[in-house]
């Protein structure tokens, strides 16, 4: 009994994966179809997208890696730093080497940006019960997050402040 759901619990991780991927790579698809003017085939790419998201976080609810808020932020900066300071690094040496140049630039930009949400991260867990509000703004084209509305051109990829996104 307890083996069967032992290799649930696998499963279920596998089929977040799976899913999460999913939902992402139909976002690339609508993206792609709204510029072929397929904006019929966008919008439904875009549909099982959500619903995929729905599945995903539907089995990572089940899998308990979601845990309290504090615990979440201390494992975001951890993952954040790990990836900043050793996978990326190591990608980008590999692409260098390969001379991939448009995998040099978004491991490069990908890297510098996860330096920033770290520190986000951090200043986050310092601050936790502090009552001041901000709102974050998204670079669209680097994934640089900035607290506060920007007001100068992206440190990280140089576009406009104009064109960052708002969180809600
Ligand atoms: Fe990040
Ligand atoms: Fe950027």
């Amino acid at each position: 009994m307890s083996n069967q759901k032992n290799q649930s619990e696998e499963n279920l991780y596998k089929a977040f994966v799976g899913e999460a991927t999913a939902s992402l790579r139909l976002k690339g698809y609508a993206e792609k179809a709204e510029k072929e003017g397929y904006p019929q085939m966008a919008k439904l790419f875009r549909a099982i997208s959500a619903a995929e998201e729905i599945h995903a976080l539907k089995h990572l609810r089940i899998l308990r890696i979601i845990k309290s808020t504090q615990e979440n932020l201390q494992d975001s900066f951890e993952s954040e730093t790990r990836i900043s300071e050793g996978v990326y690094p190591d990608f980008l040496r590999v692409a260098i080497d390969e001379g991939h140049k448009a995998a040099e630039v978004s491991f490069s930009q990908a890297r510098d940006a996860e330096e920033v949400h770290g520190k986000l991260y951090k200043n986050a867990i310092d601050h936790m019960l502090d009552e001041t509000e901000t709102d974050y703004y998204v670079c669209p084209v680097c994934g640089y997050v900035h607290a506060g509305e920007p007001t100068e051109d992206c440190p990280v990829c140089n576009v406009g402040p104009d064109k960052f996104l708002k969180v809600a």
